[in-house]
């Protein structure tokens, strides 16, 4: 076993060494156990900040997402709509949750699947509502059976209703009915007209800004998805096909207990490195090639979001060499932004100069680093064509106005982003002439910076990403 310069991994093949452990095993001794889950007190807090900012004849409708079939009566696995899983913590299908004021006082109340011993027999068991009441963090608990009623009894007290419609039409039609009705009662009740509004640019202005707990979610999925970077690389060799490389990697997410990838793993190599979001998983890897792999596990709904790119064989050829450097260069440059106060633009802009002038230098362009910037008329767009960051949590594509009233939004410690520039050649494109030399090379690096008072603190380090690292890790089996 050469020794390697990655900390995380060198205490990993130590804890391996010492105990004879499988590298598995060893490596989730040295991540350490799952975090505490986070709170009842810490969700009630969130549901306390929403309803600090509304009237007390305001009522919200959270709902979960619906089941989606993959096959006659198979469904896919399922996942609940990520405001769901922030306000409530509730991973069922079916469910609502409701905010409403009565007598002064916010009232929770999340409706749910009942108990049902047939169901539950074929489907798996339900905490229903002695559950629901019992362990979440909700005033009260009724069967979803009883939506109707009750949501046209919250309705007849309501002046707004904050929904996001669409999410489940069948809400929504009652939703629509109960106003309707309390519309035609309004001669005989006096009653005012009801809005409907959407709450999600409100909830995301919350989410955005991440509290410890959830930090330490986002860390064990990050450690989890660096460990399976890691575990690839090493697996790296000629001829292995893409889809065994995302089955060591997915492997591992499930092996550590999160509920697997958080988007679709894209395992692109040769050419298909080119293609950003590459879906097909299916080609073979062949020697003198640069693999890229963007793939990260959720954890208790949070997402890692990773990206690596290293040669098949373990060592980058002078061209590939060039075009990691440079990717590198622009991503430390912009993980260096993530400040308190920079405008959330600054690391693309920062990632985009460097890159700009990494293609100047090779002679990519003939044009200059100004003239290559440039949005409309710029080379630098034929071959970096997205944008170094979005914001991750909940969703892997967390929420979050990126331009408050028009202006970039000024980054604040608690906020959490990926840095993940590249440079892409696909010698096949149509609509470029490729450089030969680089021809084929797609490169990315990606990770996830969490924005602090101090230092960016980046929850993907483990991850190594130095060529020295890299060469010396790729292809030298466990
Ligand atoms: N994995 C998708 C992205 O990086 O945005
Ligand atoms: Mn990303
Ligand atoms: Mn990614």
């Amino acid at each position: 076993m050469i020794p390697v310069n990655c900390s995380f991994l060198n205490a990993i093949i130590e804890y391996c060494r010492s105990t004879g452990m499988p590298m598995n095993e060893a490596a989730m001794a040295h991540i350490g156990p799952q975090p505490a889950v986070i709170p009842n007190d810490e969700y009630i807090a969130r549901q306390s900040r929403l309803t600090a900012q509304l009237r007390p004849n305001d009522l919200v409708i959270l709902c979960a997402a619906e089941e989606a079939t993959h096959s006659n009566d198979v469904h896919y696995p399922y996942r609940t709509m990520s405001d769901m899983l922030y306000f409530v913590g509730w991973t069922e299908p079916e469910a609502v949750f409701t905010l409403r004021c009565v007598d002064g006082a916010w009232v929770s109340t999340l409706f749910v699947q009942p108990k049902d011993t047939l169901k539950e027999i074929w489907e798996g068991r339900r905490p229903g509502v002695e559950g629901a009441l019992s362990s979440w963090p909700v005033d009260q608990a009724h069967s979803i059976e009883e939506l109707g009623s009750s949501l046209t009894e919250y309705i007849s007290d309501s002046q707004r209703i904050l929904l996001r419609t669409g999410v489940r039409p069948y809400v929504d039609t009652l939703v629509r009915d109960s106003v309707e009705r309390r519309d035609r009662a309004r001669q005989h009740f006096g009653t005012g007209p009801v809005s409907i509004e959407d709450p999600s640019a409100r909830i995301a202005e919350l989410r955005l800004r991440k509290s410890a707990a959830e930090i330490e979610q986002m860390r064990f999925a990050s450690d989890v998805s660096s460990f399976a970077h890691v575990a690839a690389m090493r697996h790296s060799k000629p001829g292995r096909m893409e889809y065994q490389f995302q089955s060591t990697i997915e492997g591992f997410f499930v092996y550590a207990g999160t509920s697997g990838w958080a988007y679709p793993s894209i395992v692109g190599c040769g050419d298909n490195a080119t293609v950003l979001h590459y879906k097909e998983n299916n080609d073979v890897c062949e020697d003198g090639e640069v693999i890229l792999i963007d793939a990260g596990a959720e954890f208790r709904g949070y997402a890692a979001d990773i990206t690596r790119s290293w040669p098949i064989n373990g060592k980058f050829t002078e061209a590939q060499r060039e075009i990691y450097q440079i990717v590198l260069d622009a991503q430390i440059a912009a993980i260096d932004c993530c400040r308190p106060g920079l405008a959330y633009t600054a690391p693309h802009d920062a990632a985009r100069r460097v890159l700009a002038e990494g293609i100047v230098r090779l002679g990519i362009t003939q044009q200059t680093v100004d003239e290559a910037l440039d949005m409309e008329s710029g080379d630098l767009k034929k071959w970096y064509m997205h944008n170094t960051s979005h914001w991750i949590g909940l969703d892997v594509h967390d929420v979050g106005v990126y331009k408050p009233n028009g202006e970039p939004r000024l980054l604040e410690a608690g906020m959490c982003l990926t840095i993940e520039p590249g440079l892409y050649f696909g010698a096949w494109r149509p609509d470029v002439d490729c450089p030969e030399k680089y021809a084929n090379i797609g490169i990315r690096i990606e990770d996830d910076v969490l924005v602090t008072s101090g230092e960016p603190d980046v929850l993907t380090s483990a991850c190594p990403k130095s060529i020295e690292e890299i060469e010396a890790i790729t292809g030298t089996p466990f």
